[in-house]
């Protein structure tokens, strides 16, 4: 089987506002139901666990009935940090969903409403190869990047064609992320912030698959404005 985790759980602090931004509406639809679309009409992806913040549960799962009446989409509460949500996500689809270990999962932002078909049939065709554990869209960096110790020095360039800047979706098997999150301390976990820093902590390899310029995370106000761009114009047409 395979599923999609949408991670929902977050508040969008740097958005702002009093609505968070996985149920502001973007074309007149909440951001989070362009995301479930995406997935829902995929004819590999099973079903989609949403994992919503508390406070939303109520609101999103009426949204959930309006939007994707007597479809396989499920809520579950979120977690206190984005790797919590997902293990939430995932404990919901074994106990509920009977999903065996051996189920392919691709978590993905709710956030980031232009995922593509042709990036899941990547992800899902980079975890036939058996030595992947686990896999992430990812683009090249454009900009240079500087480390810095105190936010004030340039202490060194790293060279930017080795640069990559992750996406979602990331995709697993459950065994595997089961495996790797009991292995970790709380101190390790807590410094991961994303599904395949959890993996690179435990020694394992992972494979990047192509992501895309339009598969922005919404992040602050004039995200939006760029989106409701990206929503205009066909999924194939140059980005100017
Ligand atoms: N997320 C989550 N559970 C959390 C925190 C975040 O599922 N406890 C999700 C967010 O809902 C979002 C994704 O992780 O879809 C990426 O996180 P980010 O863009 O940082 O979202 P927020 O935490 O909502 O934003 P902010 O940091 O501005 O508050």
């Amino acid at each position: 089987m395979i599923f999609a985790a949408l991670v929902a759980g977050g508040h969008g602090t740097r958005m702002g506002g009093s609505l968070p931004k996985q149920l502001l509406p973007l074309g007149g639809k909440p951001v989070l139901f362009h995301t479930v679309e995406h997935f829902l009409r995929h004819p590999q992806i099973d079903g989609v666990v949403i994992g919503i913040a508390p406070d939303l549960y109520d609101q999103t799962h009426d949204l959930l009935a309006r939007y994707c009446p007597q479809q396989p989409v499920y809520l579950v509460n979120g977690g206190s940090n984005r790797n919590d949500t997902i293990v939430r996500i995932i404990d919901y689809m074994v106990s509920s969903l009977s999903c065996t270990t051996d189920t392919l999962v691709l978590s993905h932002d709710a956030v980031r409403p232009f995922v593509t078909d042709r990036m899941i049939d990547d992800s899902i065709a980079a975890m036939c190869d058996s030595t992947v554990s686990v896999c992430t869209t990812a683009i090249p960096e454009t900009d240079t990047v500087v480390c810095t110790h105190d936010t004030r020095t340039a202490d060194s360039f790293p060279d930017r064609s080795t640069l990559y800047r992750i996406q979602t979706p990331q995709t697993f098997r459950i065994s595997t992320f089961r495996q790797v999150y009991a292995a970790l301390n709380e101190q390790q976990k807590a410094a991961a912030t994303d599904v395949c820093s959890l993996f690179r902590q435990q020694g394992l390899p992972v494979r990047l698959v192509s992501g895309d310029r339009r598969n922005i995370k919404l992040t602050y106000p004039e995200d939006f404005r760029y989106a409701e761009y990206l929503l205009s114009t066909a999924e194939d047409e140059p980005i100017v």
